[in-house]
């Protein structure tokens, strides 16, 4: 019998309940479902609605479900409607009476809506964890590598020399965004819900307050047509999530175009790549491809989100069950790539021999080259048109900029000297770059120490 069976007359169908149900994917949440209970009835009891003893009854009973369901002891019943269901059941078989009094001025809807943010919460904590690992695994790997130079791109054409240490450490910096972002996320969902009850409060004397310092909240919702309906943290969060995914997955793709025999600039090891069933030479990128792969499936989980919300009129719809699943797969998905990412990328073999060569082709160094005849008095336009002339006789002649002699040279400007070698070589174009941000070897030396000092400062 279904705990509201009261106002039926037949036993739900076998097939509505199956679709109704959602304890296949909301039993994870029970650790933080029988926590909230457990502050509910305690503040019942505090504010005399129910009997002190029975107070400390339900809790003790309470905590008991959660031991068996942690041991095993106690196994999920598939046929439950739902996680709240569930537990409320179980404790009523445990305690008889005293059990039916836990659902005092309470609802699941207010009820579920303390679950999802009370267990979400937890995950952003987790995620950030993650992310400081990578983060502080780039941090480490830069710092072995101020001096080690590669071509820089822009539109997939080599422009600029920067160094890997200097490469890596932009996504450092996009880490960092996102950990802010989870931080601040996590503030918006650490108001708590309960006593918003079905949708329009109590008329029990509840002291909510009570309550959310028990759970650990700051605060309490402060309208119980939103704190029922309210699903924008899950949003948020899965926002916050696509936006990091979007982020692993450009790492991603640099580190597989990176591992390719037409980069060759690192080397996954063994056991962060798998091979082929046909093709014996090959090694292949499969957890970075994953990665970029997964982040289409992160993207259509916030879709649904925003999709299932958009039209709900206050206060609490079934449709909003649809919530979890989403999320859920989400957090798990952002979760199991920060966990295989972080030791393939501690793991790789940086071929610094082969960035360096890369930087030197392609006339990565010519607008040093023009920059020098700028020095020289040269207006920047005109030092761009000679370079550029420059760079196509080059190109005509299949050689480079620092092999032309000066004599060629001063056919383009008489402002060429013997210097020039100096001015366009790879270490000169890379150390001079040392603007806050740039990539010379001191300025991302400083770039590491801020972001250092800035992650010591974070409230996590
Ligand atoms: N399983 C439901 C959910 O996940 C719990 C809330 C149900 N409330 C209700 N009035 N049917 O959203």
């Amino acid at each position: 019998m279904a705990m509201w069976a009261g106002r039926f007359s037949k036993e739900i169908d076998k097939t509505v309940n199956d679709f109704n149900s959602s304890i296949s994917f909301d039993a994870r949440m029970y650790r933080h479902d029988i926590r909230g209970s457990m502050a509910h009835a305690r503040m019942l009891g505090e504010q005399g609605i129910i009997e002190k003893s029975e107070s400390e009854k339900i809790i003790a009973g309470l905590q008991g479900i959660l031991d068996d369901l942690d041991s095993g002891k106690l196994q999920f019943d598939p046929n439950a409607e739902d996680i709240h269901m569930f537990v409320e059941q179980i404790l009523t078989d445990r305690l008889g009476d005293t059990g039916k009094r836990l659902h005092t001025a309470r609802s699941r809807n207010d009820q579920v809506a303390l679950d999802i943010k009370y267990y979400l919460k937890d995950e952003c904590d987790e995620i950030i964890k993650l992310v400081l690992d990578l983060i502080e695994t780039i941090i480490q790997t830069a710092e072995k590598h101020y001096d080690t130079v590669m071509p820089g791109y822009t539109h997939m054409q080599r422009a600029q020399p920067v160094t890997f240490a200097h490469h890596i450490m932009a996504y450092a910096q996009m880490l960092y965004r996102d950990i802010d972002r989870l931080i601040d996320c996590k503030r918006r969902m650490d108001v708590m819900p309960l006593g918003s009850c079905a949708l329009a409060g109590t008329t029990y004397p509840l002291n909510r307050r009570r309550t959310a310092e028990l759970l650990g909240f700051s605060d309490v919702t402060a309208n119980s047509l939103d704190g029922v309906s309210d699903r924008d943290f899950c949003c948020e969060l899965a926002s916050c999530i696509s936006i990091l995914m979007m982020h692993m997955s450009r790492f991603s793709e640099e580190i597989i175009l990176w591992c390719s025999w037409e980069f060759k600039f690192i080397e996954l090891d063994d056991a962060y790549s798998t091979g082929s069933s046909i093709m014996p030479q090959k090694k292949n990128p499969d957890v970075t491809e994953l990665i970029r792969g997964k982040t289409g499936r992160v993207y259509g989980d916030l879709m649904t989100l925003l999709s299932m919300m958009k039209n709900l009129p206050l206060a609490y719809n079934k449709d909003m069950q649809e919530d979890k699943e989403a999320i859920f797969d989400a957090v798990d998905t952002v979760k199991l790539c920060l966990g295989t990412f972080t030791p393939m990328f501690a793991t790789m073999t940086v071929l610094k021999d082969n960035m360096r060569r890369a930087a030197a082709k392609g006339f990565i160094n010519a607008t040093d080259c023009a920059d020098y005849l700028v020095r020289k008095g040269l207006p920047f336009r005109s030092a761009y048109k000679i370079t550029g002339s420059l760079v196509a006789y080059c190109i005509e002649k299949d050689t480079v900029l620092e092999e032309l002699p000066v004599a060629e040279y001063k056919k383009f400007s008489e402002l060429f000297d013997e210097d020039i070698y100096d001015a366009i070589s790879l270490d000169t174009c890379v150390n001079n770059r040392n603007v806050e941000g740039g990539p010379a070897p001191e300025a991302v030396a400083s770039q590491v120490e801020k972001l250092r000092t800035k992650l010591r400062e974070l409230e996590v």
